[in-house]
């Protein structure tokens, strides 16, 4: 998704914006550009695709001196991935780089009735903020003028936006605006750097200002003047960033992803630090008067956090005997939903900035709904939303299909469910100690077995073709077969859904024939009978069926074997990294960018 990079100073600034934006890459894009303002005036430069081919538009341009600098990472929304649509915009005298989605831009350029040189939102701004820089009766102080032209277009836009802006009569300054998609700033010695997120920023700077909703101002290379939404100055609010960078490495492995894959042992391991004593789970974010107050829970998510959240509600209602809503944040929002006010409302999310996610959680709050975040990233905007929040200490996570991030929002949704339940006594002694004996196993069992990943790679030459996959599950291995539908589709761009197991006769089972292939999730500790059914009646329409599991199971055309366990956890987890892993293998077979892949975003800022 969209990332923005900014500096304000006299160091190089082609090379330093090219370095920033190197360090949103993960997070999807499908153009970029950078804007630079100093001696030799403005200068733009944009290209399509990855970074390497803005470099190669940049050439042996080098900034000299003092320069205003801003740059972009496009994640199309409105207009293809084009040179043209790539951002900065610009028009005589400014260039804009943008986040966010600026909901009235069709009225706005009928408004403003000019021609313009892009489809995107974005360039309504740039145009708006020219019109009334030229109105501005007193040009005199530049500096307010400029603050005056940014403000009466900020009045205008609706929707979200972080916004960069430079114009030739403010040299050595950036103007900005944040609502709704995330922008932060931090002071060196060298000047003033910008960044839609931490990544740029760390190594660089020790401490960054987040800005609040609704705030604004203008930057030089040492100073900012920052206003909030009625213009009146604040005093900026600073965060320590870590010390170290954040660029993780491959370390040996292929993708991210695959390394994301293998440090789920280490992630899980993690997470238990402090958390597990004798047979009792604490999580000391969350004091237990404060959770009984609670009649019921919602979980509220995206994509594979959605898919979180649905296997967190059967472990919720299954060990606290709490009544669990799971809603899709997308759609909870504009649905003008009845909320209890004595609920929970929980988000989840790995990134912390998806839109939607976001907005869902200030809803429930703007109900008066106390609410919390299961979330990766600290200071993210729903980490600072939230009432409380619990960390999922899963890393950095690099890869766009989400791995590490989704077995840390599972074991810490267990967690919850643990100690939620310890503390309403549905949970009897005995039932207590086995489950915690299952939480610590299942560390070890996020090892892949001795060959298996070897054996899915010779199997996944056998799965690259054919009209569909339907992974099958049920109770809690049914969000486990739309997390791997999910994979699937997300890295290898093969058709494939999740469905419940006792649900194909309802219709897809219409589609079964020798190449319709069935991922059958039978986990031997969860209605193994049941499933095994659901599985007979579609091999017996010829459907191909590779069954993942600890039985032994003769209709299989292929069995991926998973170690036999007594707690349906635990076959979750192993069976979880071998769709993970099934994914892996298949796209990397069809010669696919498995951390990269196309259409998608890690982080998706825009709703
Ligand atoms: C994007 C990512 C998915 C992720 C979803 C929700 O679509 O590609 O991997 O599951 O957003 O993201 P979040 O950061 O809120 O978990």
């Amino acid at each position: 998704m969209c990332g923005i990079v900014g500096y304000i100073g006299a160091r190089e600034a082609t090379s330093l914006l090219l370095t920033g934006l190197k360090e949103l890459e993960y997070r999807g894009y499908d153009s970029a550009g950078i804007a630079l303002l100093g001696r030799d005036g403005l200068r733009s430069f944009r290209a399509v695709g990855k970074l390497v081919n803005l470099v190669t538009k940049v050439g042996d341009y080098r900034s000299q001196g003092a320069v205003a600098a801003i740059g972009h990472t496009r994640w199309a929304t409105h207009g293809k991935p084009s040179e043209e649509n790539a951002h900065p915009h610009g028009l005589r005298h400014s260039r804009v780089v943008h986040n966010g989605i600026i909901e009235n831009h069709a009225a706005l350029r009928a408004m403003l009735a000019k021609k313009f040189a892009s489809q995107t939102d974005t360039e309504v701004i740039v145009h708006l903020f020219e019109k009334h820089l030229e109105n501005m009766p007193d040009a005199s102080d530049p500096e307010l003028a400029g603050l005056a032209a940014l403000r009466a277009t900020l009045d205008e836009l609706h929707g979200a936006y972080a916004i960069l802006l430079i114009t030739e009569s403010l040299p050595g300054k950036i103007l900005f605006a944040r609502k709704g998609s995330p922008l932060q700033f931090g002071i060196t010695a060298d000047g003033c750097h910008f960044a839609s997120s931490d990544a740029p920023l760390v190594g660089i700077c020790r401490e960054t200002v987040y800005l609040e909703d609704g705030q604004w101002g203008i930057a030089s290379a040492d100073t900012v003047r920052l206003l909030d939404a009625q213009g009146i100055r604040v005093e900026p609010k600073t965060a320590a960033l870590p010390a170290s960078s954040l660029v993780a490495q491959k370390e040996g492995f292929r993708t991210f992803m695959e390394k994301e894959i293998y440090e789920q042992p280490r992630v899980l391991a993690d997470i238990l630090t402090g958390r597990l004593r004798d047979d009792a789970v604490t999580l000391e974010e969350l004091p237990t008067d404060w959770l009984q107050r609670f009649s019921g829970v919602t979980l509220c998510a995206c994509g594979t956090s959605y898919h979180a959240a649905l296997a967190g509600s059967y472990l919720l209602e299954r060990l606290a005997r709490l009544p669990v809503r799971v809603e899709i944040a997308s759609e909870f929002r504009y649905r003008d939903p009845v909320l209890d006010p004595a609920g929970l409302f929980i988000v989840i999310s790995q990134s912390g900035e998806t839109a939607d996610t976001l907005e869902a959680l200030k809803l429930a709050k703007g109900q008066g709904l106390a609410t919390l975040a299961l979330c990766n990233v600290d200071n993210s905007s729903i980490v600072r939303t939230a009432d409380r929040s619990i960390l999922l200490r899963a890393g950095i996570e690099k890869g766009v299909a989400s791995t590490k991030a989704f077995s840390a929002q599972v074991m810490t949704l267990w967690l919850l469910a643990l100690y939620w339940g310890t503390a309403k006594a549905t949970l009897c002694r005995d039932r207590l100690s086995r489950e915690v004996i299952a939480v610590r196993a299942a560390v070890g069992v996020m090892t892949p077995p001795q060959g298996i990943h070897d054996r899915i790679h010779r199997l996944s030459k056998r799965y690259l073709h054919g009209h569909g996959f339907f992974f099958i599950g049920r109770d809690l291995f049914y969000p486990l077969a739309l997390e791997g539908a999910l994979k699937l589709k997300e890295i290898s761009y093969l058709h494939a859904e999740g469905y419940p197991a006792g649900e194909m006769k309802h219709g897809p089972i219409a589609l079964a024939d020798a190449r319709l292939f069935t991922i059958a999730l039978m986990a031997r500790n969860s209605l193994y009978d049941k499933v095994r059914s659901n599985v007979e009646e579609l091999s017996a329409r010829d459907s191909t069926i590779v069954a993942i599991t600890a039985e032994p199971f003769d209709l299989a055309d292929d069995i991926i074997q998973i170690r036999p366990y007594d707690h349906p956890m635990l076959e979750f987890f192993e069976m979880l990294t071998v769709v993970q892993l099934l994914a892996l293998e298949v796209a990397t077979r069809l010669g696919n960018d498995v951390d990269m892949p196309r259409n998608l975003a890690k982080s998706v800022t825009v709703e």
